[in-house]
């Protein structure tokens, strides 16, 4: 590399696109050892170092997996029409989303116990998150307690994910737990009244909860300590969280309890249909997200993105809607956007990052995401992620076929 080179290089990461200018700079000898910059592929280099089990775990979805597939095909199906020569020398990736301002319309999606696949777990997660300047959610089911995680990030942004259980003492101290240290909304999931029938996880025998992993926010929480003997081993604690957790009975109108237990902005997680979404924000949620689980719970639900456009229709264009499930480049989320999310959620990708090189890795992931997002919204003629609309999207096929319907605004 020359001089000049090295120093553009070493100006550090001021936009997406850099990335893209920094590896060609460098050359093949910089790229040597690297990560793919190809997302899609990141999973099988995943499975290559990952024991079958936790891959399993990982990667794998409900049933027959036919979710998932409909996840991605609900992507495929969307073509983009790019739009020339509109002097798009500047793109603002940001958006304001709850009252926080994000660099750009990614969040880090809750994914439990992820010590299973790296030694730092959510640790090294909320460092790569806090480097892109992105929201990590935190799940309830996480490897390190949530106080640790916060203390960890600094003043990179965090929410936190409940899973509400069954006994309201433990919920109301987790979400107080949450706000206390620096969480700036709480994510409620909705989709998991019962665990996913997964073929592969009940092949392997492997839940990463029922072996200790992913149980911190229970084991440092004084309401879940309490119920247990002072001298409590590891299967005691095991035993009294399979007891707690899991709400098959918890009904909408339970949601103003959650009101009286902090004052964060709830964002309802998992809902599909737009009487579910009119129903979370008639019971005070400040927002929704789009989402299937990436596939994990229900076989054969709906594909996240074909629901978006009539979720975002039905509550209209002030509440926060997102969408996860599926997203795996940077055009996923251009698309997304186009037909009425705020924001997307990214799981597996960046947990492979993750298994791959730790905060690295997951710094990696999303810097390639953002790159390619702001390529994309280059080569679409958008200056701003914000008004990505449905008029860059056709349906697969020949010209003048269907278009998205359009949407009520965001
Ligand atoms: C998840 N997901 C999840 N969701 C949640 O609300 N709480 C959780 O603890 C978990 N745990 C979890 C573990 C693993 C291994 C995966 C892959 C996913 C779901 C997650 O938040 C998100 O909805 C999906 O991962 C999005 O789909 P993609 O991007 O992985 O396709």
């Amino acid at each position: 590399m020359t001089e000049h080179a090295r120093t553009a290089v070493q100006a550090g990461p001021t936009s997406p696109s850099d990335l893209v200018r920094e590896i060609y700079l460098a050359g093949p000898e910089g790229r040597k050892g690297q990560l793919t910059t190809d997302l899609t592929a990141l999973e099988d280099a995943a499975r290559q170092v990952l024991p079958p089990e936790v891959f399993g775990f990982v990667a794998g979805g409900s049933g027959t997996g036919a979710t998932g597939r409909a996840n991605r095909d609900a992507f495929d199906q969307w073509r983009l029409l790019p739009r020339m020569l509109r002097g798009c020398t500047r793109r603002d990736l940001t958006v304001d989303l709850l009252g926080q301002s994000l660099p750009a319309p990614v969040l880090l999606a809750p994914i439990s116990a992820q010590t299973s696949v790296h030694s730092e777990g959510e640790i090294a997660t909320v460092q790569g998150a806090a480097d892109a300047g992105l929201p990590f959610v935190l799940s309830s089911y996480s490897s390190h307690s949530l106080e640790e995680v916060a203390a960890a990030a600094g003043p990179g942004p965090r929410w936190f994910q409940l899973y509400w259980p069954s006994d309201d003492e433990l919920a109301a101290s987790l979400v107080r737990r949450a706000e206390a240290s620096g969480y700036t909304a709480l994510v409620l999931t909705v989709d998991n009244p019962s665990v996913g029938y997964r073929p592969a996880d009940l092949d392997h025998g492997y839940l990463p909860l029922v072996r200790g992993t992913g149980l911190a926010n229970y084991t440092s929480d004084p309401v879940f300590r309490a119920a247990l003997p002072p001298d409590a081993g590891p299967d005691a604690v095991v035993r009294h969280w399979a007891q707690v957790n899991g709400n098959p009975s918890l009904v909408w109108d339970r949601l103003s309890r959650l009101r009286e237990w902090t004052g964060l902005p709830v964002v309802v997680k998992g809902v599909l249909r737009p009487d579910d979404a009119l129903l979370a924000v008639a019971n005070g949620a400040d927002g929704v997200i789009v989402s299937n689980h990436g596939g994990r719970q229900l076989d054969g639900a709906a594909a996240s993105l074909d629901c978006l456009p009539a979720v975002r229709a039905a509550v209209g264009g002030s509440v926060p809607v997102l969408l996860d499930s599926g997203v795996r480049t940077g055009t996923d989320v251009a698309k997304a956007l186009a037909l009425g999310a705020d924001a997307v959620l990214l799981g597996r990708p960046y947990l492979y990052g993750l298994t791959l090189d730790g905060r690295a890795g997951v710094r990696h992931v999303l810097r390639c995401l953002l790159a390619e997002l702001d390529a994309a919204l280059t080569q679409l003629g958008c200056a701003s992620a914000r008004s990505l609309g449905p008029e860059i999207l056709v349906a697969a096929g020949p010209l003048g076929g269907p278009r998205p319907t359009v949407r009520q605004g965001r």
